[in-house]
């Protein structure tokens, strides 16, 4: 990547992993729109680069973000953020085809929380802590901390969560399926990418396929999702990695994928 961002820090690791950290130290990572934009932007890149198997998004020890910004929100009218539409460019981060993972240590909140809900999984530093604490500043969540955390993890947790605003720690984030997986907080984004890096060598189009398939079982109904997912199937039928995945396990080695 060749842009220079004021908010996040963009690398490409072990060669097919598109790193972005959040980066706005003082702030928590408080995600402003300057932030988000280069986020959007930087994930955007990475989706159309070739070389990329898959993406990793994380924060700071302290923090993976703390909400959106405050300060920029606090005197905003109700005609702006409806004529704006406030916030409804993040979801752009959930049309990403490639996997993008949540490496999340520290504070996860509001905003936050609900970035790393559009990712396709987390994974959690021993200490992070997850939250919906909008009730606290008099509103709601607005980008989906009402509808994935209950998907996630239940109607009455999440329910409890969001008019408590009390925050839960990555175990009970674990147990309760919101987190995929915890590591030692300073292993995080090395397991994450490494992770990633797993990922990334697997054959791209079925890797994009079980991610859109997935994602499809939190929209529609089961029988769609499974006639979905049975046409998927049969599609792959129709790639250069599906004969070679097959191949290589009667040969008894590591199948080489090429993306075809
Ligand atoms: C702007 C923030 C911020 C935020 C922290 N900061 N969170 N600035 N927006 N969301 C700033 C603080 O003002 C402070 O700046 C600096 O970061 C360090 O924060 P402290 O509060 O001093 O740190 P600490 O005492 O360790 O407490 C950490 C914390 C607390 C518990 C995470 O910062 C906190 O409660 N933050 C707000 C969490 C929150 O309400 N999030 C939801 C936001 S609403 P200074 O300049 O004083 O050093 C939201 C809506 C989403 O996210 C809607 C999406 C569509």
């Amino acid at each position: 990547t060749t842009k220079a961002y004021e908010n996040i820090q963009v690398e490409v690791l072990q060669d097919n992993v598109g790193l972005i950290r959040l980066h706005r130290p003082k702030a928590l990572n408080a995600l402003s729109d300057a932030l988000f934009a280069d986020l959007i932007h930087a994930a955007k890149e990475f989706e159309q680069n070739d070389a990329i198997g898959c993406m990793v998004v994380t924060g700071s020890t302290k923090a993976f973000a703390a909400g959106a910004d405050i300060s920029e929100m606090k005197d905003r009218t109700f005609d702006h953020t409806y004529s704006k539409n406030m916030f409804s460019e993040w979801a752009d981060i959930t049309k990403l085809g490639k996997p993008i993972i949540a490496a999340v240590n520290g504070f996860c909140l509001g905003g936050g929380c609900e970035l790393a809900m559009m990712c396709d999984f987390i994974l959690a530093g021993d200490k992070a802590k997850f939250g919906q604490p909008e009730i606290n500043l008099g509103i709601i969540p607005g980008a989906g901390g009402t509808q994935r955390l209950t998907r996630a993890i239940g109607k009455s947790k999440a329910m409890y969560l969001c008019l408590t605003g009390e925050m839960i720690d990555a175990e009970t984030a674990y147990q309760n399926g919101l987190v995929a997986k915890i590591f030692p907080a300073d292993d995080l984004v090395d397991e994450a990418v490494k992770v990633a890096h797993t990922i990334a060598g697997k054959g791209r189009m079925s890797v994009m396929m079980a991610k859109e398939a997935v994602n499809a079982s939190q929209e529609i109904s089961l029988q769609e999702g499974l006639r979905l997912e049975r046409r998927f199937f049969q599609s792959l039928f129709a790639t250069h990695d599906q004969k070679e995945g097959m191949k290589a396990f009667l040969e008894k080695r590591t199948p080489a994928f090429t993306n075809k």
